[in-house]
């Protein structure tokens, strides 16, 4: 069977991709399971999708594993997911590290438990080195968190004598993110068929091209992270401009 992957013009591949990650529980549900078990499937998911980016030597792979107001699902679901977080993190450093993916997080991750927050530490020390793909989980994030802080960083540094208000920039305002040093996401991915950003990237995601999937997470395989690329490439991306423009 022909791949999607070798329609893939290695020469047009995106530098960053993000990916809303939805569908566990009810594909847990759909399976006549507790939606932990949906969490525990998912994460064969991220290790597909991990290795297709870094099969393709895609740059940036940013994943939503939690969001801040997943804290106020149910404490049972929140433990499950900060155990699975723990025994996935332990488990898949050293395929992270075969693969030379480094490991970041953007998010509030002082909120995490303690045990998580340490693991977290450790794999992205564990991986600072590696060259190629930086796996990015969004953790305990949510874009207006996000959007808060900057503001009260950068009103700190006016303050402060640092920065000209005069002298802000949206360069400015992307240094201030927690998404600094890497570039915005060209193509945005949400799968389980819902149609919303849930408080994601919204600075970032300003000219994002949006991929909207029915597959549960659970669900999604390299096959469908390569289809999606091969989607993307055949979008045209006019920025504001006509059509003719963006061509010449
Ligand atoms: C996504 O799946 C994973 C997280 C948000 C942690 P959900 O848990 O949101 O699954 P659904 O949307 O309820 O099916
Ligand atoms: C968004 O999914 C957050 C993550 C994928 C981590 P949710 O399932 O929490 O979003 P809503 O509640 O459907 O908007
Ligand atoms: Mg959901």
């Amino acid at each position: 069977m022909n791949s999607f992957k070798d329609k893939i013009n290695r020469n047009a591949l995106p530098n960053h991709v993000a990916i809303i990650m939805d569908g566990n529980g009810r594909w847990a549900k759909a399976n006549g399971k507790p939606r932990v078990f949906g969490h525990t499937n998912g994460v064969k998911s991220v290790r597909a999708v991990t290795e297709a980016a870094a099969e393709l030597q895609i740059k940036y792979l940013t994943l939503y594993a939690f969001s801040t107001e997943n804290w106020n699902r149910p404490a049972e679901e929140v433990n499950a997911l900060m155990g699975l977080l723990v025994s996935t993190i332990e488990s898949e450093t050293e395929t992270l590290n075969k693969n030379n993916v480094r490991l970041t997080t953007i998010g509030d991750t002082k909120r995490l438990p303690k045990p998580v927050y340490d693991k977290l530490l450790e794999c992205i020390a564990s991986t600072a080195n590696n060259t190629g793909t930086t796996l990015n989980l969004a953790l305990s994030y949510s874009s207006r968190w996000e959007i808060r802080e900057m503001v009260k960083n950068i009103s700190t540094d006016v303050k402060n004598g640092k920065i000209e208000p005069d002298s802000i920039t949206d360069d400015t305002i992307a240094s201030y993110m927690a998404t600094k040093n890497m570039p915005d996401p060209e193509l945005l991915i949400r799968t389980s068929g819902e149609y919303r950003i849930s408080n994601f990237l919204l600075w970032q995601i300003a000219y994002s091209e949006l991929y909207f999937t029915p597959v549960m997470w659970p669900d999604f395989t390299k096959e469908h992270f390569f289809e999606i690329i091969a989607d993307y490439q055949t979008r045209e991306r006019r920025f504001g401009l006509t059509g003719e423009q963006v061509e010449k």
